[in-house]
């Protein structure tokens, strides 16, 4: 929480490196309609590749030291990400390595994180939401016990600026938002037992 606002600092680390990217928008979104309690900046998950040999001798790249520090510091994680493949993409995955040692004391242990996924096809972004579960099981990071907004179309969703223009979407998200607040209450009680 910071000192100055008594907000809860929380990272939108999104998925893809593209420009117009979607999700990068809808993460802005977010940012714009979560709960007072909470300030959410958004993070580009734009990292060189994962090498055991650099995080083992503390010679992480400036970028992984500077996006390990926002995340030491903040309160929450929000990922924000599209499927590729049937899977997740390789720049996210990259980036949870880079944050996942020490194994079980990383920054992502005991993290509360919560998911989204958007997709401009038919389909949603479930498997590459299912498979960033278990990779947060696998660094026990403390996921929001709430179904992930995955969705497909979202052109319907959001206009050319990247603003919400579907209200139930708006309803939906800030819902998950405001859970996520409190789940953040909830980890702060458990992660102090
Ligand atoms: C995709 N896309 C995609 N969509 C989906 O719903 N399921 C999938 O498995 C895939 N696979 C896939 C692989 C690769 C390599 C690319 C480039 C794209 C389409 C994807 O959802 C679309 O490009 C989104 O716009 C990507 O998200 P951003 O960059 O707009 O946030």
């Amino acid at each position: 929480m910071s000192p100055d606002t008594g907000r809860r600092q929380v990272l939108a680390l999104v998925g893809s490196l593209r420009d117009e990217s979607w999700n990068h928008r809808l993460a802005r979104v977010v940012a714009g309609l979560s709960p007072p309690g909470l300030h959410v900046e958004v993070a580009r998950a734009d990292l060189p590749l994962y090498d055991a040999d650099a995080d083992a001798d503390h010679g992480r790249p400036q970028a992984v030291a500077d996006l390990r520090s926002r995340v030491e510091a903040a309160d929450g994680l929000v990922v924000v990400t599209p499927e590729y493949n049937y899977g997740l993409p390789g720049v996210l995955k990259n980036t949870l390595d880079w944050l996942s040692r020490p194994a079980y004391a990383s920054p992502l242990r005991d993290l509360p994180v919560t998911a989204l996924g958007a997709t401009p096809g038919p389909g949603n972004t479930g498997r590459a939401l299912a498979q960033l579960t278990q990779v947060l099981a696998g660094v026990a990071a403390a996921q929001l016990p709430w179904p992930a907004f995955a969705v497909g179309s979202v052109g319907d969703l959001l206009d050319g600026e990247g603003a919400l223009v579907h209200e139930p979407s708006g309803r939906r998200l800030r819902a998950q938002m405001e859970a996520f607040e409190r789940w953040i209450s909830a980890v702060e009680v458990f992660r102090a037992a």
